[in-house]
């Protein structure tokens, strides 16, 4: 089965126009999208829609492919790339609902705020791929910011490949792990003990875990 690499550029993404097309992307949208579809509440009876803010937006094509399934929530993409800027813009000012806000040059290992957001104002974080393909201190960032810049009781959404008790399953993944040190020491599976020990540090509980097609799982974080 085709490793799930999303943006590792390899050769095989393209660019159509202005906009990227990660096949790893196109690939796991759908199976994501059936997991939002639990946890997201698009009607809601406030006065200002949800917000989802997601992490390390990459190409763009995640939240370009979910917000039409929620017409009534905001989507604010983020990348610290600012190469990337140009393919998210790409996919928001094509959004046929329209709910996709222009993208933000965010890292995550920086204090939310700096970039306008408030603490307890966020309806739903999401990250794909990034707690893998990035130094620890991104996933320490990111935990930190869901923990402070979520509302209570607001969910983050993370999707990617993980380690179990230090036990990183199948081969396939050991040798993605493995690929990725050398690509990068500093990069690797992270484990979900040690995850559920950093979500307590910052006020979220893990909720649920969904396992997904090519070894991957989506993991559900709740904010106390
Ligand atoms: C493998 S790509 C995933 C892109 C997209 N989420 C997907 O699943 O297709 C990892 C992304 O993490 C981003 N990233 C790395 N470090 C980051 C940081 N400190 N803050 C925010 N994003 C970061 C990279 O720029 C890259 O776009």
């Amino acid at each position: 089965m085709a490793q799930d690499v999303a943006c590792i550029f390899s050769g095989e993404e393209s660019i159509r126009n202005q906009k990227l097309i990660y096949p790893a992307a196109s690939r796991n949208q759908d199976p994501i999208l059936q997991v939002l579809k639990r946890f997201i509440i698009s009607d809601t009876e406030d006065e200002e829609s949800p917000l989802f803010l997601e992490i390390a937006s990459g190409s763009g094509q995640h939240v370009a492919y979910f917000a039409p399934h929620f017409p009534g929530v905001r989507f604010q993409p983020t990348e610290v790339d600012d190469n990337l800027l140009g393919s998210i813009t790409y996919y928001a000012k094509n959004c046929t609902t329209k709910n996709i806000l222009l993208p933000k040059l965010v890292d995550i290992c920086t204090k939310l705020s700096a970039y306008g957001f408030q603490e307890n104002s966020v309806d739903y974080m999401y990250c794909a791929n990034m707690i893998h393909i990035s130094p620890y201190e991104c996933t320490i960032g990111l935990f930190q910011n869901a923990g402070n810049y979520l509302k209570p009781d607001a969910l983050m959404i993370t999707y990617g490949p993980y380690s179990k008790d230090g036990v990183i399953t199948p081969d396939s993944n050991v040798q993605f792990d493995a690929s990725l040190k050398a690509r990068n020491a500093s990069w690797g599976l992270r484990d979900i003990v040690d995850l559920v020990k950093l979500a307590e540090q910052n006020n979220l509980t893990l909720i649920d875990t969904v396992e997904m097609p090519a070894n991957n799982k989506t993991l559900i974080w709740k904010k106390n």
